[in-house]
């Protein structure tokens, strides 16, 4: 129950707006006061005079208002609240927020608030996807702001994905649940639990990046992969519902939100921290685990000077995580999926390799330098399950990605 809760709702400008005189209704039903700050862009989706009638208080829309201020400031109407909603929560005002600015009333009551905030994202899929939103999503998570929703559906715009703002009804059952819990971040989670997402209630583990192995404290042996498809694959299991841990060899992708992110540098690490994060019901490796390691780590710097000859480096075969995973035993997640890249017979490779290794899935790429698969934004793969070989077109990583995670939820239902 809501009675007697004080709510700021900050209303910026997204076409979601419109649904924001039936929040106020919703919320007011369950007995919460609520007090609107409308910024200019929301003015544009929804009338002042639409929201003072439904939360029968004044709409609040100016910084520079003399007789605002001198009845209520912006540091008092922020304060006089038990919580602050911002919904919807455009890219621009998240960006806003996590950048502190404060040039309208909205934002300027959002950085001078000592009360917890919870955000209800709404905006085109692209704009949600962008690794700019993204980060300024992290951040203001690990400021304590709590998300709810969005959720995936059909835009206003014509497509299709992430970004809708959750529904009214949706955002008053997180926000109640905000109040009973007492913490900003139990109410995305509640939310997303609420929600009854594809894979709530499982576990996920996906590996990502490349591993770096030590040859003296200086120097390293790695390789190109750049971590975007395997952070993807979390992020997209993530939304789904999915309780999800990534570990993560070094790479310069942002941590995706929501999801539990382990760094580590060597192939050794990365079992170590997959073994730790047992169990789950699936685990999708994507990393490109180093093959071989050094046999002995230099204490120091190797020297060029004073060598009668250049120093050889004797490899030894690193641990497979994906082997180790797929291995029968209790702890053996219900579906493990393994990628394999390579430049000639892909398809062939991978169907021995799905064997060699003991997984359920194998997801084949070619990652010949002309495909620009490793650094580059989208790709080719091949789907190899028991049933046979599907062959995906090309994709964006994160379309490849949201594929793979709808294809997850719908083996774990069945199995
Ligand atoms: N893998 C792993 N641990 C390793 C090596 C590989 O978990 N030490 C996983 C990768 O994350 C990926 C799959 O195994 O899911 C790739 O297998 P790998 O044998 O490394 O294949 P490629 O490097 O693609 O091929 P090649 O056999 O030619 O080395």
């Amino acid at each position: 129950m809501l009675d007697g809760k004080r709510v700021l709702l900050v209303v910026s400008g997204g076409i979601a707006a419109y649904k924001t005189p039936e929040l106020v209704r919703r919320l007011k039903e369950k007995g919460a006061r609520v007090r609107c700050v409308l910024t200019a862009g929301g003015a544009e989706f929804v009338t002042p005079l639409a929201l003072a009638a439904v939360s029968e208080d004044k709409v609040y829309d100016k910084l520079f208002s003399l007789t605002d201020e001198s009845e209520m400031g912006h540091i008092r109407l922020s304060r006089e609240a038990d919580v602050v909603l911002v919904a919807p929560a455009t890219a621009h005002i998240l960006a806003k927020m996590a950048a502190g600015l404060a040039d309208d009333l909205a934002t300027t009551a959002l950085l001078a608030t000592d009360k917890p905030i919870l955000a209800a994202p709404a905006m085109n899929v692209r704009m949600w996807d962008n690794p700019a939103t993204q980060h300024n999503i992290k951040t203001l998570v690990e400021r304590g702001v709590g998300f709810i929703g969005p959720e995936e559906g059909d835009m206003a715009c014509g497509e299709w994905g992430m970004g809708r703002m959750a529904e009214p009804d949706a955002i008053v059952a997180a926000v109640d649940e905000f109040f009973r819990q007492g913490r900003a971040q139990g109410a995305v989670r509640s939310a997303a639990a609420g929600r009854n997402l594809p894979l709530s209630g499982t576990r996920a583990l996906v590996t990502s990046g490349p591993t770096y192995e030590a040859i003296d404290p200086v120097r390293y042996i790695a390789n190109r992969s750049s971590g975007k498809q395997g952070h993807a694959i979390a992020g997209a299991l993530a939304r789904l519902g999915s309780q999800t841990t990534l570990v993560s060899g070094p790479s310069h992708q942002p941590d995706p939100p929501g999801v539990q992110v382990v760094r580590v540098e060597s192939a050794r690490d990365m079992l170590k921290a997959c073994k730790g994060a047992l169990p789950v019901d699936v685990a999708v490796c994507a990393a490109a685990v180093a093959d071989w390691r050094a046999e002995t780590v230099a204490k120091e710097k190797i020297k060029k000077s004073g060598k009668a000859r250049t120093p050889q480096l004797k490899l030894v075969e690193n641990p497979d995580v994906l082997a180790a995973l797929s291995a029968p035993g209790n702890l053996r997640p219900r579906l493990v999926i393994g990628f394999a890249a390579g430049t000639e017979n892909v398809v062939e490779n991978a169907v021995a390799k799905r064997a060699a290794k003991g997984c359920d899935w194998m997801v084949a790429n070619d990652v010949s330098p002309e495909n620009g698969v490793l650094a580059g934004d989208s790709n080719t793969v091949h789907l190899i399950t028991a049933g046979g070989v599907e062959d995906w077109p090309r994709l964006s990583k994160t379309a490849v990605a949201e594929r793979l995670a709808a294809r997850v939820a719908a083996a774990l239902r069945a199995s």
